[in-house]
């Protein structure tokens, strides 16, 4: 489809009334929510949604043989029936239901650390990880005698992808990458690397929490080993994200965590594990917020994330621009293939006051390192302003963004 009929189809008002939080003010101004990389909003859909669980389903799941166990079961377990089309994975038991991206991550950093990673043996990850994606790699590598190697990234924002030809060898056991930079915008060549990877025997995970919700994933088109994501950051409820793992790795690996749901047969001299997905889900799962990411892809899917992708991209071209008319503006991460984010710094002004004045106007950004504080080193700054868009931002939000900033300036500088 044409690039400009996709956008005069996009409807953001009809989108934006569908947000009711998008109507309240802040500190007297009308809400500009700006900070979607952290969290984004929920449609009244998936509010609905929530309260329905607790008025006609509560009950708990995979346990009961009476009515509303049954729809509750049933509920939760279509979620996954439409995750697998939604990243298109080969089958529905290779949907993990966790906590959300840094759970998931920890539990292939646990489970696939024990049964692949040992004395000797390699990790890469890249200098724009976020802490998720670093953290649990180094508590590896020091319980295993690994080695953890890092992907440096030019200037622009940009992974260098000679170096990670180079450090790719024999002893390389996991590369895990994000797929896109929350503090950069950065869209990495997860093709590519995982090719590369793949020529080098080692498998990939991709850190898709700043991805899902603004680009189509196709996990087997990928050939990707290990894709991770929440979904408080894709229009769904908190405590919930999504391990997806290839069958033939979530059989090899040990189970995570152990008690309920996650055997087949328990006596004290031994236990057997039950099958996938529920060997990586011990436990009571959150299972409202289960049932309402499932309501969250619906709306993803009614919208479409073609439509999504180029509206979202159209947006971020207009905001870079205007933001670079601003004098003393410097964008951090300038790489040519990017998504949704604005980091940038008003030379000669704290990213925090710049947080604080445009808060008063009602404009929500983050401050600070974005949870990326070696990224932040690598640039020699303490952090950025970012501004993060979504699906429900329009050119006036920017216009509002802009004028704050504007005004940021005039009184810091
Ligand atoms: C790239 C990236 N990875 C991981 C995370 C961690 O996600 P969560 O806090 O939902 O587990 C975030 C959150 O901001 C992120 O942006």
């Amino acid at each position: 489809m044409e690039r400009t009929a996709v956008l005069e189809r996009f409807d953001v008002r009809r989108i934006r009334k569908d947000f009711p939080i998008l109507t309240r003010t802040v500190n007297g101004k009308p809400l500009v929510y700006l900070d979607n990389g952290a969290t984004t909003q929920k449609p009244q859909q998936v509010i609905d949604a929530i309260v329905n669980y607790y008025t006609q389903l509560n009950s708990n799941v995979h346990r009961g043989v009476h009515h509303l166990s049954q729809l509750a079961t049933d509920a939760f377990e279509v979620t996954r029936r439409k995750l697998q089309p939604f990243i298109h994975a080969a089958h529905e038991h290779e949907i993990i239901l966790t906590k959300g991206t840094t759970e998931s991550i920890n539990l292939v950093a646990s489970c696939y650390g024990k049964a692949f990673i040992s004395a000797g043996d390699e990790i890469i990850i890249s200098a724009m990880e976020h802490h998720s994606n670093i953290v649990p790699w180094q508590i590896v590598c020091e319980e295993r005698g690994a080695l953890l190697k890092v992907v440096p990234i030019n200037d622009a924002g940009e992974l260098d992808m000679e170096m990670y030809r180079s450090m790719l060898n024999d002893r390389t056991r996991l590369v895990a990458i994000t797929y896109v930079s929350n503090a950069l915008g950065t869209i990495n060549p997860v093709k590519t690397i995982i090719e590369l990877a793949h020529a080098a025997g080692a498998p990939v995970l991709l850190d898709a929490a700043q991805a899902i919700q603004h680009l189509t994933i196709d996990v087997q088109e990928l050939d990707v080993d290990f894709l991770v994501f929440s979904g408080h950051k894709m229009y769904g409820p908190t405590g919930i994200g999504v391990l997806y793992g290839k069958e033939k790795w979530l059989n090899a690996m040990p189970p995570y965590q152990s008690g309920g749901e996650m055997i087949k047969e328990v006596t004290f001299a031994q236990t057997t594990y039950n099958e996938l997905p529920f060997k990586f889900e011990a436990g009571t799962p959150n299972i409202e917020a289960g049932i309402c990411l499932g309501h969250a892809i619906d709306y993803i899917n009614d919208i479409g994330m073609a439509a999504i992708a180029q509206y979202e991209h159209e947006l971020l071209d207009y905001t870079t621009q205007r933001l670079l008319d601003i004098p003393g503006l410097r964008i951090i991460g300038t790489a040519k293939e990017k998504s949704s984010v604005v980091s940038f710094l008003l030379d000669g002004a704290h990213p925090y006051d710049v947080g604080v004045i445009l808060d008063k106007l009602g404009v929500a950004v983050r401050t600070g390192h974005h949870c990326t504080q070696p990224l932040m080193d690598r640039y020699g700054i303490p952090g950025t302003v970012r501004a993060s868009i979504a699906m429900y931002n329009t050119k006036e939000d920017i216009d509002i963004l802009v004028a704050g900033v504007e005004k940021a300036a005039a009184m810091l500088l």
